[in-house]
């Protein structure tokens, strides 16, 4: 347990979460709540007075082949399952059922790549090619069950992909284009892909990498992997090409038949894998399905942001590589019949002002963007979006890391022009779809809260000690009763599930792994990982994986990474190394160690700071405690160190430190 939840450095916290809950409010505006979807609060106790009756009206939204039998079997817990004896398929559900009520013509996605061009993909655009790449994946002996992985940039091919897959009931596994080929080999590699979908080349800031080759240094030996696809996208000439196991993605589509009918495929059928970070070095695989997880990103989706599929033009601006890509770019506003924009690029290039450009082009009116964006935005100054006309937007979103209050309101001020709700949205890649959030013509919206559990969600803040409910101060979050697109368990690590989530306070009760509390109207504030777990600029990593990664390094005997807070990206990776022998930290090793990480994760995973240690603190048992290293490398007095096996050594690093600086 880190110290964020036992008040190790309490104190300042506390103060400012005080004022936090004093100031202001924010009401939905009347126009608003005219025109929203929900405007009743009488929704929540409804939902709450029976949620298999209300998710079962969500799940009726959707298009099933076969209605189900059982809402919830709850027989087994913690292994839930959803809507049990019910077919459907989520690509018909997507896109199918769009078409043929007529709106094939509509625009699903207006891509804009990095240097300026624009792509408008309709939902029958994408109908045709996700049938065909559908029947490539046959053709290449793709069946039920078999894994793909996914490695793509930001391009309409990622959701083709995506979707071919569901629509024969392939689960994916994408891994975002971030992370290094070693990790897309371990991905790979866990997750037995019998094929992998990725590209020449990947453009970003007017560079091009050549992903390919790359690939292919790492995936030579990997056995079950039987075939690499290859999108074509950033015009690299010589792409290695292996005879017999990769293949063009244009030319497999063109080989193939136009006509794949979606498989009618049982609610509980695996639609994804995605691998997230844990406490330990090995990602976990969180494993969801077909019917629940739909049901719940296509209500989340419509009511959150209010949705009307009409007239809305809606832009998250994640990466399709994480679950908020997964749940909100693909398969909550397919379902719902959205149009949204796809931005392939960085927020900096061409230029710093190149979203707001894209949003008075698109006429977006809804923006669901991360924190950290927004504290980049606040440091390249107002006056970038105050050039474009941004009257369009009607609503905003949030979501991965808490939104300070003072980023919460520039984003309502300047880039929502006073007029435009925020929904701060709670959840992560094992709920599947957002838990914590307002619903904008309902809520109040106080700056830095998620405020409430969506309608048909039970959250509550727990002692650690009892589980029992906390009246005031912080706690363990907790989900207390199970909902649709609730993970299912960790891909071929059932022990492993329930270990993780439910074996602190039992069966039924999902233990979160954040620390929040909630105020006197029950409003939640999220506080952060009680875990090893960091986010650095939303991107979640576990300081076990980073720490592996350092001590690859030869020259590294052992390593401690901390998440200290960070102005801009929330959480960045400090990292304490110990070298072998006598050898001397130094500016080259900074660089070779941050080499060998990017080279391992991935560039975003790269220690911001390394501070060099003679030794590290450890209790009695050899454990590290990083509550003190966070302490030292942010500045604060030393908490309690008496269960030091050597208090020593915080005094030497307290002077290396000083040294250093
Ligand atoms: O710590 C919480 C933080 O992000 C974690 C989940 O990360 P991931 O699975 O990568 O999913 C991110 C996108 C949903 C959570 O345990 N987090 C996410 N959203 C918020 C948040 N912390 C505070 N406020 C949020 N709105």
């Amino acid at each position: 347990m880190a110290d964020t939840a036992t008040g190790g450095s309490g104190t300042s916290l506390e103060q400012q979460l005080d004022q936090m809950l004093e100031i202001e409010r924010f009401e939905p505006s009347p126009a608003f709540k005219r025109d929203a979807l929900l405007s009743d609060p009488a929704i929540y106790e409804q939902a709450a007075a029976d949620p298999q009756a209300w998710w079962s009206r969500q799940a009726e939204s959707l298009d099933w082949f076969e209605r189900w039998e059982t809402v919830l079997d709850d027989s087994d817990p913690p292994f839930y399952k959803w809507f049990t004896g019910g077919k459907l398929n989520v690509s018909h559900n997507c896109l199918d059922r769009h078409v043929e009520a007529g709106r094939g013509d509509r625009v699903a996605y207006h891509w804009h790549g990095e240097e300026g061009e624009v792509r408008d993909v309709t939902y029958a655009d994408l109908l045709r090619d996700v049938q065909r790449f559908a029947n490539a994946l046959k053709d290449l002996g793709v069946r039920q069950g078999d894994v793909v992985g996914i490695y793509l940039p930001m391009i309409p091919e990622v959701v083709v992909a995506m979707l071919a897959c569901a629509r024969i009931g392939a689960p994916h596994n994408v891994v975002f284009g971030g992370f290094s080929a070693e990790s897309v080999k371990e991905r790979m590699e866990f997750s037995e892909a019998k094929v992998l979908v990725t590209v020449d080349g990947a453009r970003r800031k007017g560079k091009t990498a050549p992903i390919k080759a790359t690939v292919d240094e790492h995936m030579g030996d990997l056995e079950t992997l039987k075939t690499i696809v290859v999108v074509r996208h950033a015009g690299i000439a010589d792409v290695p090409m292996a005879d017999g196991r990769d293949v063009w993605y244009d030319e497999v589509c063109a080989a193939a038949a136009p006509d794949c009918p979606a498989e009618p495929l049982d609610a509980e059928h695996p639609l994804f894998i995605l691998y997230t970070s844990g406490s330990t070095a090995s990602p976990k695989g969180i494993l969801h399905t077909t019917g629940g997880y739909l049901t719940g990103v296509a209500a989340t989706h419509r009511y959150v942001f209010d949705l009307k599929p009409e007239s809305d033009v809606y832009w998250c601006a994640a990466d399709v590589g994480w679950i908020t890509g997964h749940s909100y770019i693909v398969y909550g506003p397919l379902a719902n019949g959205a149009t949204s924009v796809m931005w392939e690029g960085a927020p900096d290039y061409p230029h710093r002002g190149i979203w707001w450009e894209v949003v008075e082009k698109t006429r977006a009116t809804i923006l669901y963007a991360a924190p950290t964006a927004i504290r980049t935005f606040i440091k390249w100054g107002h006056e970038l979006p105050e050039r474009h006309d941004l009257s369009s937007l009607r609503l905003l979103g949030s979501v991965g890391e808490p939104i300070n209050p003072k980023a919460w309101l520039w984003y309502h001020q300047v880039i929502g022009g006073g007029r435009c709700p925020i929904v701060d949205t709670w959840w992560q890649t094992e709920t599947g779809a957002i838990m914590i959030t307002p619903l904008p013509g309902i809520t109040e919206t106080k700056p830095g809260s998620a405020t409430t559990p969506f309608p048909g969600i039970r959250a509550e803040v727990v002692s650690e000690a009892d589980g029992r409910p906390v009246e005031s101060g912080q706690g363990l979050l907790v989900l207390t009763q199970p909902w649709p697109s609730m993970l299912r368990t960790l891909y071929r690590e059932p022990e492993r599930f329930v270990e993780t989530y439910f074996s602190r306070l039992g069966k039924e009760t999902y233990v979160v792994g954040d620390a929040a509390r909630t105020d006197r109207d029950g409003y939640f504030w999220i506080i952060g990982r009680i875990d090893d777990v960091v986010n650095v600029s939303g991107h979640r990593l576990s300081t076990a994986e980073v720490e592996s990664a350092i001590v690859a390094h030869e020259k590294v005997a052992e390593a401690a990474v901390i998440g200290q807070s960070d102005e801009q990206t929330g959480q960045a990776i400090a990292a304490f190394v110990t070298l072998q022998g006598d050898i001397e930290g130094s500016d080259e090793l900074v660089a070779e160690i941050g080499g060998v990480v990017a080279e391992r994760i991935g560039k975003f995973a790269r220690p911001k700071r390394i501070i060099w240690a003679d030794d590290l603190p450890k209790t009695r048992s050899g454990k590290i405690m990083r509550r003190l290293l966070r302490d030292i490398a942010e500045g604060r007095a030393l908490g309690d160190v008496t269960t030091l096996r050597d208090p020593s050594v915080m005094a030497a690093l307290e002077s290396q430190i000083q040294e250093a600086q």
